[in-house]
């Protein structure tokens, strides 16, 4: 089977972990140990941003990011549906409440019109999900923020070495968040970063990530134990260096797969716009003018095949048991894509014999 996302791990990653596991420092007791420094360092000067606060995971970097932003209990977030539940999780976790707005039905990004007409007295924040790893239109959106007092906290989580006008990824945000997961575009199995140019926002941010502690067992705020390991970033720094020929190697698969399917007049290929550079987390198709069912028996034919292919996102949030209670949201694009996108596999393992094979499988089944 060629697996969707496979980490990319070599005999580098594993000499960094076994240093680590010799030296006897394993973690910190409040807040970062010399390997977790470095590391931030390092990602931050990836990213271009003042600083790097680093986690372990994502999620934990979203919700430190709100709390440090100052979004609190009866604030309204405005963010897409169509993404993965940890963004609207954390939301919830803060106390505040979802609003969730439709997608621009050719990026599957936030829907700018949208977030503006999503706009109360209560909103505090409006949280871009960079999907697949396309850049939301966040330099847009900053603008929509600035005119109505709003924070950014945008959800990088997918976005590893994409840019939007030359910049990286959360370069417009308040604070961007980001997750090592083991399938993203480098890894450190669970694990994840906040980055920002906010000083306040940092500082709150290191302090959530060890129990609110400036001094050990003293708490000054509410926290949480956030902490990255030692041997997380350790993989993390070996990861970052290659992170570029990652993404090089997805580039020239996603671009030689779009080659291929260009033909197929029923697909509808992913979209890269002017002045954007994807980090391809994944090559997401769309079926158009297709059914639910028919999207998804396509999907188990591709796994027959021998080509792994999920639909990232099959349920919208809003449309999830436990998220209904936020209210009805009326999502028509949101809903339409979640019923005919599937995503196929470019991840650097993938050689250009394997992603012929994958368009051949695909143009076959759509004949
Ligand atoms: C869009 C998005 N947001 C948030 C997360 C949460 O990150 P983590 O799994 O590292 O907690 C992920 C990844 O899993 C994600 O894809």
């Amino acid at each position: 089977m060629i697996s969707l996302n496979a980490p990319q791990i070599g005999e580098e990653e594993v000499k960094a972990v076994v240093k680590v596991l010799r030296s006897g420092v394993l973690t910190a007791g409040l807040g970062a140990g010399p390997t977790v420094t470095e590391f931030e360092k390092a990602y931050a000067g990836f990213v271009k941003a003042k600083h790097a606060v680093a986690m372990n995971m994502g999620t934990g970097a979203l919700h430190s990011a709100l709390a440090a932003a100052g979004v609190e209990r009866g604030d309204e977030v405005i963010l897409p549906s169509f993404t993965f539940v940890a963004t609207a999780e954390t939301v919830v976790m803060i106390g505040a409440r979802p609003i969730f707005v439709d997608i621009d039905p050719e990026t599957y990004n936030i829907s700018l019109s949208d977030v503006e007409k999503a706009i109360t007295e209560k909103t505090k924040a409006i949280m871009p999900v960079d999907l697949y790893g396309l850049p939301a239109d966040v330099q847009h959106i900053r603008e929509i923020a600035d005119k109505h007092g709003l924070l950014i906290i945008e959800d990088a989580a997918q976005a590893h070495g994409a840019t939007c006008i030359g910049k990286p990824a959360g370069a417009f945000a308040d604070a961007a968040c980001w997750s090592f997961y083991a399938s993203k575009n480098m890894t450190t199995g669970e694990g994840g970063m906040l980055t920002t140019n906010n000083d306040e926002i940092a500082e709150k941010a290191r302090l959530i990530r060890t129990h609110g502690e400036k001094k050990k067992y003293t708490s000054i705020m509410l926290g949480h134990n956030y902490r990255m390991t030692e041997i997380q970033a350790a993989i993390g720094l070996v990861q970052l260096k290659k992170l570029p020929g990652f993404v090089a190697k997805r580039r020239r698969n996603a671009g030689r797969l779009s080659e291929k399917l260009r033909k197929v007049k029923s697909l509808q290929l992913p979209a890269e716009p002017k002045g954007y550079k994807h980090s391809w987390y994944l090559y997401t198709v769309r079926l158009k003018n297709a059914k639910e069912n028919r999207r998804n028996k396509i999907i188990e034919r591709l796994k027959e095949q021998g080509v792994a292919s999920e639909a990232y996102y099959a349920t919208p949030i809003h449309l999830m048991p436990y998220y209904r209670k936020f209210g009805k949201h009326r999502l028509p694009e949101t809903e339409k894509a979640a019923k005919q996108v599937f995503s196929l596999p470019v991840h650097p393992g993938v050689t250009p014999k394997k992603i012929d094979f994958i368009a051949e499988t695909v143009q076959h089944l759509l004949k």
